[in-house]
This record gives C-alpha cells, structure tokens and sequence, in this order.
C-alpha cells in the first residue's frame, strides 16, 4: 500500500506524520520503504539520525524527480507491505506524480479554522488526482493541535463531499514529536512518551478500520 503525506503548506506535520508512520509499521511487523521527496530533507536527516542510534530503519530513498518517482514508487510497492512518501509542501509536479500512483494520501493540517480552510488547494489536487486514480482515497489528520478541537461540522462535511476524510484522531501539539524525531524514533517506540503513542496508535487503528470500510463501499 501507497501512503503519501501532502499538502500545500509547509510545517505542517508531513515530515512527522510519514516519519512516525514508518516507525509504527515497522514496530506490526511490516516491511516499510519510505521515500524522502522533499529537497529540504527531513526524513533523510530522520532516517541518519535512527541508523546512527542502531534504531530500525526502514527501507530509504531519497528522491526529489517527479518522473522518476512515477515508476519507482509503484516498484517499491511491490517489494513492501507500505511504502511512505514524504512530500514537499509546494503543490507541483512532485506532489501530482505522488498523488497519481498513491492509494491513500494523507494531508496533515493544523486545527485552527483557517488552516482548514486552506485546504482548498490541496482538495483541488486531490480531485485533479482521481482522474487518472479514481481509488485514491484522502484523509486530513489534525496536527499540533493546542487542545482538542473538532472541525466545524459545515468543513467535515465540506470535505466528505469532495470524498475527503478527516480523521476523528488528533495529533495533539507535544514536545514527544519533537524529541522522538531528534532522537532517530518515533512516539510509538520512545520511552516515556505514553500519550503520544497512545495517540498515534490509535490514529493507525483508525486509518485502517476507514479503508477497509471504504474498500467494502466499493465492492458494493
Ligand atoms: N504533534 C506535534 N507536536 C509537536 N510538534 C510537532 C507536531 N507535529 C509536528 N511538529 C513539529 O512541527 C515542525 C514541522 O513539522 P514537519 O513534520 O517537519 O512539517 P512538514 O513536513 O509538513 O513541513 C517540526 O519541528 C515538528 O517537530
Ligand atoms: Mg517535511
């Protein structure tokens, strides 16, 4: 399976939310890739950082070339249980080429009402997507937030309609992200970070039980 973390603004939580998904697949048991696409390199410096501190790593590639990714996403898809893209913020040529063989794309995104509504552009990528991949499904994870928030239900249902998902699972604002990135890990294996494992476990938890769902409304 594809899951590619997009969006189009930066400092969102693309980086963490990719890093710390590979992190929990690995800890089920699954064999992961994760692709680094993004110039600015976090997932890289991540990736250094855990083979440094002898943490498990998952399969790592780094590239930043839109046709190229085209053919070597699905290619790594074949070898893995979940391959992990980790996207740049602009919405280029990278992002559409991710989108195009993606099974599931994931955009993190503030709480705050007018970072949802900036999710406009990202949903008009998400449509422009679903032309040549009428599968790919799309979910908004809500990240850093300050305090638990839940989206206007007008946006909820907003985004429903344009077939996107936003998951009930919040991704509270704790230094746990932070220090499990620093560190090589992630929430879900750092020592002392309960709650944000908790958290992130279930965000997983919940990930699947939605696809699958939605995997059964399309068999209908
Ligand atoms: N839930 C969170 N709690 C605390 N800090 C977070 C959280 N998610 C992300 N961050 C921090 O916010 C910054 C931007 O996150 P990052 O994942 O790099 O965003 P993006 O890849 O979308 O640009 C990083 O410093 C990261 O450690
Ligand atoms: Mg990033």
């Amino acid at each position: 399976m594809i899951i590619v973390l997009g969006g189009q603004k930066g400092g969102t939580g693309k980086s963490t939310t990719a890093i710390n998904l590979a992190v929990e697949y690995l800890r089920l048991g699954k064999s992961v890739a994760l692709v680094d696409a993004d110039p600015q390199g976090t997932a890289t410096t991540w990736v250094d950082t855990a083979a440094e501190a002898g943490h498990p790593t998952p399969v790592f590639i780094r590239e930043t070339k839109a046709e190229v990714l085209m053919d070597r996403i699905p290619e790594l898809a074949d070898e893995h249980d979940i391959v992990l893209v980790d996207l740049p913020s602009e919405l280029g040529q990278v992002q559409r080429a991710a989108l195009v063989v993606a099974d599931v794309v994931i955009l993190p995104c503030g709480a705050s009402a007018a970072e949802m509504w900036a999710l406009t552009e990202s949903t008009d990528l998400v449509k422009e997507a679903r032309n040549p991949n009428p599968n790919l499904m799309a979910f908004v994870v809500q990240t850093r937030v300050q305090r638990a928030t839940k989206a206007g239900k007008s946006l909820r249902d907003d985004l429903a309609a344009w077939g996107i998902t936003v998951l009930f699972q919040q991704l509270i604002n704790r230094v746990a992200y932070r220090d499990a990135m620093a560190a090589g890990l992630g929430v879900t294996t750092m020592p002392g970070a309960d709650e944000a494992a908790k958290e992130f476990s279930s965000l997983v938890v919940e990930l699947h039980s939605r696809l699958e769902g939605q995997e059964h409304e399309d068999a209908d």
